[in-house]
């Protein structure tokens, strides 16, 4: 990284402490830009899940960007953040009726992911029902996140199709848009080829406006307009839901080393509940050091360990940081701006950390770190 950014991070640091989570706000509306002029006129929606920071959900909105939403929680987050209802993709597996309806009266497109919850819509009145479909496609990814396979939850099945849109048709409706979303952390632009395809012939029977690709594209961005510019080459009808591709390379993670175990253990002040992406899919993240601390017994490759009881609780494996990378150090673990700060959690009594953002280089709290008094808010039990 260079001088500036490391400088920012070390303020950051020193100022509200480790560990925090910094995002750029400039470098994800970057991203998110790439995506809206390489598809002029599509609905560029941010999958709000991947890192729903108040000051870069506020930010995305005034740039006019959309916001892909899961559950009444995040569908609050998009509209308090200010984004219009014509902006906003409302998905879930398991959303409730009450939601679902709540959702379409507001004017958001709402995807049905079963015949069950195209009913509710139905039943709900007026609105833009999408249909979300199970593509069974699959795409090499973690097991965990490939979404867009046959036996997957997620979507209206394909052989479904016919009946969801004859459901439509009854109450004097079409789908507002079809879709799918194959999965997370895919590198590879070949299925997002093969799903479009698969939209496009499937759209053109039945009077589709809009066809949504979903997210969870993790490659350079030429190579999936290239996959599927042949099947849809009208961009203004597409809607994509990337969150990684926006927010991934934009946040950090920074922690300090607090104790050294001389075989092999650098033990950091954040772990699994800051950062659970290695434990839970085996992800690997870049690490830096970005202030030296105390000397380092040498020639060893270092686990960088968090500070939970688990024996898991590992964010990175074989790291050579340099001989002053002991106690005191300051490190910044990379590509940490999708699903790191989302997906921190309280086991063993952490508080979540505090969260900051650099816009227009500098650098301010967006979400303070949790307390105490936060934690036991909600407990009907004294003390
Ligand atoms: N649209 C839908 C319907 C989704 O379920 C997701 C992510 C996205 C869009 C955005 O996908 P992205 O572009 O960010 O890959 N916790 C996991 C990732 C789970 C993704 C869940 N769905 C991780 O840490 O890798």
């Amino acid at each position: 990284m260079d001088e500036s950014r490391r400088a920012t991070l070390i303020e950051a640091a020193g100022r509200w402490g480790t560990p925090l989570y910094v995002t750029d706000l400039d470098a994800a509306v970057a991203n998110a830009q790439a995506w809206r002029d390489a598809l002029p006129g599509a609905l560029v929606a941010y999958a709000v899940k991947a890192n729903p920071d108040p000051a870069l959900l506020r930010r995305l909105a005034d740039e006019g960007f959309g916001f892909e939403v899961v559950g009444p929680v995040e569908l609050s987050l998009a509209r308090r953040a200010g984004a219009t209802s014509d902006r906003i993709v409302v998905n879930g597996v398991g959303a409730g009726d009450a939601h679902l309806a709540d959702a379409l009266a507001g004017g958001a497109l709402v995807n049905a992911e079963s015949l069950s919850a195209l009913d509710a819509l139905l039943l709900a009145g007026k609105g833009r029902i999408g249909l979300r479909l199970n593509p069974s496609i699959a795409a090499a990814t973690h097991p965990h996140l490939a979404t867009g396979a046959a036996a997957s939850k997620f979507g209206i099945a394909l052989d479904e199709l016919p009946e969801a849109v004859h459901r439509l048709a009854r109450a004097g409706r079409a789908p507002a848009s079809l879709g799918a979303h194959i999965g997370s952390d895919i590198h590879d632009a070949g299925p997002f080829g093969g799903l479009a395809e698969l939209l496009a012939g499937l759209a053109a029977k039945s009077d589709v406006a809009q066809i949504d690709l979903g997210g969870g594209y993790a490659g350079p961005l030429d190579a999936w307009v290239d996959a599927v510019a042949p099947h849809i080459p009208e961009t203004e009808r597409l809607v994509v839901e990337p969150g990684r591709s926006i927010v991934a390379d934009a946040g950090w993670l920074l922690t300090r080393v607090v104790r050294v175990q001389a075989r092999g253990h650098l033990i950091a002040d954040a772990g699994m509940t800051e950062l659970v992406r290695p434990m839970l899919y085996g992800a690997t993240h870049p690490v830096e050091l970005l202030e030296p601390g105390a000397g380092l017994p040498r020639g060893e490759a270092w686990t960088l360990s968090g500070p939970i009881c688990e024996a898991g609780d590992i964010l990175a494996r074989n790291l050579d940081l340099g001989p002053t990378a002991g106690e005191g150090a300051l490190l910044a673990i990379g590509q940490a701006g999708a699903y790191g700060a989302a997906m921190a959690s309280n086991y063993n009594g952490r508080l979540r950390p505090a969260q900051a953002v650099i816009e227009g280089g500098e650098v301010r709290l967006s979400r303070r770190r949790e307390t105490l008094e936060d934690l036991t808010a909600r407990d009907l039990t004294e003390g």
